[in-house]
């Protein structure tokens, strides 16, 4: 594959006392992010539903999306938890006396990530710091995860998508695009999924969990699925996707 041209995009005294400054690389919007020493480009598109990323709350090597909670991983661009499934593109930095070029990574970033709820980001000691090299963001970091994906289990993506096909019987809207599904982990083929409801005394809330666990249950490679319920973080409009919302009639 070529790689892609080198363009200036800033200058580092454009980021003097700030920590982050909006860009345009490769005629996409970028947010440019020093942390811990260290600069990175992220796209500043949020993969969920379309959020910037700009004033989401940056913490151990991980940008949050402010809107629904998805994080990523500042170096990878790996979804690290939901409800995003997808990274978001990264840059390759370079530091020409002043001037900051970059280019779309060309990491293998693709791949839906691994979730678990306590997933920590990768060390960033390893990381060369902007001081000590003029390069950054150009290896990849893999998605953490404490549970392991067993080789023939569905991916996070399929999983939603085998969601996709439980409707909230009240509102006419999948669970996933509704914003119910929190979290989703696999171990060894058993797959749990934590979700919650649009009201602690829903009264579709029996149907809704046992079709999520059959719509689970159901795929191949799958040996057992387990619907945890949780009402933390409470449920609100603001979680639902722009689809799910339009569906509804809210603007
Ligand atoms: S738009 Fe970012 S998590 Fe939903």
């Amino acid at each position: 594959m070529n790689e892609a041209a080198w363009e200036r995009v800033a200058s580092l005294s454009e980021l003097e006392g700030q920590e982050r400054l909006s860009v345009i690389i490769d005629d996409l919007p970028a947010v440019l992010i020093r942390y811990d020493d260290k600069y990175y480009a992220i796209e500043d598109v949020c993969t969920h539903d379309g959020q910037p990323l700009t004033d989401g709350p940056v913490e151990n090597g991980t940008i949050e999306c402010p809107r629904h909670g998805a994080r990523f991983d500042l170096k990878s661009g790996a979804a690290l938890c939901m409800p995003a499934t997808q990274p978001i593109q990264t840059f390759d930095l370079e530091f020409r006396d002043d001037e900051i070029y970059a280019r779309p990574s060309q990491s293998d970033n693709s791949q839906q990530a691994s979730f678990a709820t306590t997933s920590t980001p990768t060390a960033a000691a390893s990381e060369p710091t902007a001081a000590e090299t003029s390069e950054a963001n150009t290896e990849v970091a893999p998605a953490a995860s404490s549970s392991e994906t067993s080789s023939d289990a569905p991916m996070v993506g399929a999983m939603l998508d085998s969601l996709k096909q439980v409707i909230d019987p009240e509102l006419f809207v999948n669970i996933v695009d509704l914003g119910l599904v929190y979290d989703i982990t696999e171990e060894n083929n058993d797959v749990v999924v934590t979700m919650t409801l649009t009201s602690p005394s829903c009264p579709a809330g029996p149907q809704i969990v046992a079709q999520a666990r059959d719509a689970i249950t159901a795929m191949p490679g799958v040996n057992n699925a387990e619907i945890k319920l949780t009402m933390s973080p409470p449920w609100g409009p603001e979680m639902m996707t722009d689809d799910a919302k339009d569906q509804l009639g809210i603007f």
